[in-house]
């Protein structure tokens, strides 16, 4: 099955996938980021498409990135996607032509804390405990059907920095397995 991973950031999901030998035909940036360049330095096909070339009057053009990015998909032959820190929020193109084939990993137990400030937030309220979890992308944000979630305790003296490095601890383990597991689901159905 050919499988695109979405990244913004420093890609350290993405390493892991690539470390635990997950086969990756695409790596898709919004941005140039660090893990574009785990993408090349393993020889796995990189592409940036820029959100900040996607403005129309001083805005955001949403739909018009969001299809951009179906088309490079699918002129790819791309089955199944993974957002691993990907930090645009697609809209209804996207849902359309990859519905219930894009998945998400979250650094919060959903549905608690959705959103970019899901670890601030959690130390913020003193929770105790809290997690990553792995879902089915749906157009509402951090929402759709639970494939994974593993707790993390929070210790008083943590940063978000501190809990968020021992949250993708978890995620380095279970995104791909996780992955594996979906796309063997996908294949028989
Ligand atoms: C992960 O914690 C993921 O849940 C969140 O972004 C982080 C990605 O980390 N959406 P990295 O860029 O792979 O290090």
């Amino acid at each position: 099955m050919k499988l695109a991973i979405l990244v913004s950031g420093t890609g350290s999901l993405l390493e892991a996938m690539i470390k635990d030998g997950l086969p990756i035909a695409l790596v898709l940036a919004d941005r140039k980021c660090r893990g574009l360049d785990v993408a090349k330095n393993a020889g796995i096909p990189a592409l940036l498409v820029a959100r900040k070339d996607f403005r129309t009057d001083g805005a955001f053009d949403r739909d018009a990135y969001t299809k951009k990015v179906v088309e490079e998909l699918q002129s790819r032959g791309i089955e199944l996607v993974a957002m691993a820190g990907f930090m645009t929020v697609f809209s209804k193109p996207m849902f359309g032509a990859y519905d219930g084939r894009i998945l998400n990993t979250h650094p919060s137990l959903l549905p608690e804390y959705k959103g970019e400030q899901a670890v601030a937030d959690a130390l913020a309220a003193g929770a105790k405990e809290t997690g990553c979890t792995i879902h089915v992308a749906t157009l509402k944000l951090d929402d759709g059907h639970i494939l994974a979630q593993e707790k993390v305790r929070v210790s008083p003296n943590d940063t978000v920095e501190t809990l968020w490095e021992r949250i993708k601890q978890k995620e380095r383990r279970l995104y791909p397995q996780v992955i594996r597991d979906f796309e063997k689901r996908l294949s028989k159905s």
